[in-house]
């Protein structure tokens, strides 16, 4: 197979991060006998320093024309507390998912049983949870109008769905809960939110297309709360973009570190992969970031975009195979893990490399 993959590796860890992202696609590429070329962009603070746009014509040109995209990760903490910039590396970010119409952003919360101790969580309540969270990503209050009064006393922002919206990711989630449990949870806060009541009445009728799937509604901070107590009972979760934002962030503690969750964002054409975590400026540049969600994020590109299962489950299983070893990052070592156990961005990703099959 032959594919042309676009790396754009942003801000912070993120650098670090993708290079062994790409390094396992090589592998990949090289062992099944597959032809993956790569070409590389900018995105978000770094390219704010270097054309001051956070997503240049080029880098967006270049990921139209390619078969996939992995990121790494936005943001610096520059922009963090000055809320007055005006241009800001995440609007990169939020730019390139609308272009490239990537309306659903699935984060699927895997849990590999030598991570039960890394979690904050009893591991009794955490032990055989497998969610898919469907995270609506092109529309809500974070593209919603933005306003802000002139003396400064007064702001908004407009939060707001189309009903096509809801409908294509809601036929998103019932089509993959059919090739799982059929179970699949809608979160929503349509007690309050007119916005939530259109998302509740439509997921009501396209759940009528798939009677073999078991729907179930529920509001965002009930939701909230039964993440922690009972994981488990949770499948396919389909929700709003901010609610999604949230959730999916509380959910990878169920994983053990936010270091260890991959997300695939797809739509109308290229697929774009990236780690959930943040760009990390405290630790950038230090060899001390987890790469294993760039690395799972590589195997949903192989599954989702390329359809090579068999790909995609030689790296799961080559991360399974290097924590079964006993080999950590500081992210998800505990104190009993040994300091000799414990590894830098580099080794760890040379460990994934190794077992590789
Ligand atoms: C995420 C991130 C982004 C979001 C930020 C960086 C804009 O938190 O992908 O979850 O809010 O969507
Ligand atoms: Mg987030």
């Amino acid at each position: 197979m032959k594919k042309n993959i676009l790396i754009i590796p942003g801000d912070g860890i993120g650098q670090e991060v993708t290079t062994w992202g790409k390094k396992v696609l090589q592998k990949i590429g090289e062992n099944y006998g597959h032809e993956f070329s790569f070409d590389e962009a900018i995105m978000g603070h770094t390219a704010i320093e270097a054309t001051g746009n956070p997503l240049p014509d080029e880098t967006l040109a270049k990921a139209k024309a390619s078969d996939a995209i992995l990121f790494g990760a936005i943001g610096h903490i520059k922009y963090d507390n000055d809320p007055s910039a005006k241009v800001r590396p995440e609007q990169g970010l939020l730019k390139i998912r609308k272009e490239l119409g990537l309306y659903a952003n699935l984060r699927p919360i895997l849990l590999f049983d030598e991570l039960l101790d890394a979690s904050s969580l009893k591991p009794e309540i955490l032990q055989g949870t497998d969610i898919l969270f469907f995270r609506e990503l092109t529309g809500d209050v974070y593209f919603g109008e933005k306003n802000r009064n002139e003396d400064n006393t007064f702001a908004s922002d407009l939060m707001n769905y189309n009903r096509y919206e809801v409908e294509r990711i809601a036929r998103k989630a019932f089509d993959a809960a059919r090739t799982r449990s059929k179970r699949l949870c809608s979160v929503d806060k349509a007690n309050v939110l007119e916005t939530s009541r259109l998302w509740r009445e439509v997921v009501q009728e396209i759940a009528k297309e798939y009677p073999d799937v078991e729907t179930e509604h529920m509001f965002i901070d009930n939701a909230a709360m039964q993440l922690v107590k009972n994981p488990k009972k949770f499948d396919v979760v389909l929700t709003a973009n901010l609610f999604g934002d949230i959730l999916t962030d509380e959910a990878s503690q169920i994983a053990g570190s936010m270091g260890m969750l991959a997300s695939a964002s797809v739509g109308d054409g290229t697929g774009f992969f990236e780690p959930i975590h943040g760009s990390a400026h405290d630790i950038a540049g230090q060899n001390k970031a987890n790469p294993l969600a760039s690395i799972l994020s590589a195997a949903l590109m192989l599954d989702i975009s390329f359809g090579l299962q068999e790909e995609a489950k030689a790296v799961t299983n080559a991360v399974a195979e290097t924590l079964k070893a006993g080999w950590r990052t500081g992210d998800i070592a505990n104190s009993s893990t040994e300091t000799s156990k414990i590894l830098g961005t580099q080794e760890m990703g040379e460990k994934v490399l190794e077992f590789i099959k």
